[in-house]
């Protein structure tokens, strides 16, 4: 695959590795001290049974039983996989069969529709993005986890919390700093459903407790009026660094133009990480104003979510902080918010 067309380099694809999403959970750092309560208390509740319907080595299967804590609650674990002899093979993509209504824990294949195509798999799962509305095989695999069992346990994305997915029965979930998989270092998220619908989730990073996912949620909103904003203006007399640096010492920011050393002229309509931006109805003065209260904001909305409202962006910095991205919707209602309050 071509990842720079300016340089032309290009890396090789494992086509069978992406479409089946073959990375393997080979630490248990997963299993935090809250889903290991949120897993005694399923197991309590269930006859004892588990079951991963994507099971690859077992390597989740192997944590559970092996916990301490769970050891003894665990009655039978079982998985199938779409490969190899160690399972029985069930395209769990399509459905999964569950009567003895197991809990599932799971790491399913993550994959996005757009990213099969720019990868050239395409072909390998058209038939699973056919017959759903999700856009990536995770959430196929986990509408379908849902539907087969009452209490479902599954390392996902972290973008997940961003999405709109349907969070009714997401009772908790963690967010892992530590590297889980072998291979990738996909920022991950152990998601806990229950069978029932519940008001607000309960959000955890590793063992820190962070805030119901709504009031996470909702630090993203403003009921500002809403600001006549240009994004991706050349001319524009704010600049927008929407992503931490890798050096860990050049966090997301609004400046102004002038101290804003990126080039104006590689500002381009499809510009989302670095760009110039303009609000043509505020005085040189007032830019000023906003660009303060927008980074005291944005500082805020950080610090309250312990970074969550911001999508993860590829890996850690060099102070081994999780990178973020700020998208335009939430820099746009951070600015309409710094114009009110200015103006108070
Ligand atoms: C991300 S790995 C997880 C393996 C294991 N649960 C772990 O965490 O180590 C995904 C596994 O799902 C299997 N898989 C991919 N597509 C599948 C499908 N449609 N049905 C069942 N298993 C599938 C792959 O073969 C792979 O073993």
């Amino acid at each position: 695959m071509l990842v720079s067309k300016a340089t032309n380099r290009t890396v090789e694809i494992d086509a069978s590795k992406v479409s089946l999403g073959s990375f393997y959970t080979t630490q248990s750092g997963w299993l935090t001290p809250e889903v290991i309560k949120f897993l005694e208390k399923a197991l309590k509740e269930s006859k004892g049974f588990l079951l991963d319907p994507f099971a690859g080595d077992g390597h989740l299967l192997d944590a559970v039983s092996k916990n301490k804590t769970l050891k003894n609650k665990v009655v039978k674990a079982s998985g199938f996989d779409i490969q190899g002899t160690t399972w029985p093979i069930n395209d769990s993509l399509l459905e999964i069969p569950n009567q003895e209504q197991a809990i599932i824990v799971t790491n399913p294949p993550y994959l996005a529709n757009h990213s099969a195509k720019r990868k050239g798999v395409s072909s390998l799962v058209a038939k699973y993005f056919e017959r759903s509305a999700q856009k990536n095989l995770y959430m196929i695999a986990l509408e379908n986890c849902l539907a087969s069992a009452d209490y479902v346990v599954a390392i996902i994305p972290e973008t997940f919390l961003l999405s709109s997915f349907p969070k009714d029965r997401l009772e908790l979930a963690v967010v892992i700093q530590a590297e889980l998989f072998g291979d990738t270092d996909a920022p991950a998220l152990v998601a806990c459903f229950g069978n029932n619908e519940r008001k607000a989730a309960h959000i955890f990073t590793g063992n820190q407790s962070i805030g119901q996912l709504n009031e996470i949620l909702a630090l993203r909103e403003s009921t500002a009026p809403k600001q006549r904003i240009v994004f991706n203006d050349p001319l524009g007399r704010i600049g927008l660094r929407a992503v931490d640096g890798s050096d860990g010492k050049s966090p997301i920011e609004f400046l102004s133009a002038e101290s804003f050393s990126y080039p104006a002229n590689s500002v381009v309509v499809s510009s989302r990480l670095m760009t110039y931006l303009e609000l043509p109805e505020l005085s040189d003065s007032e830019i000023t104003q906003v660009i303060k209260e927008a980074n005291r904001t944005l500082n805020r909305i950080r610090e309250a979510s312990g970074d969550l409202v911001l999508a993860p962006f590829k890996g850690n910095d060099k102070a081994g902080r999780r990178r973020r991205r700020l998208d335009y919707a939430l820099a746009r209602r951070i600015l309409n918010q710094a114009v009110k309050e200015i103006r108070k």
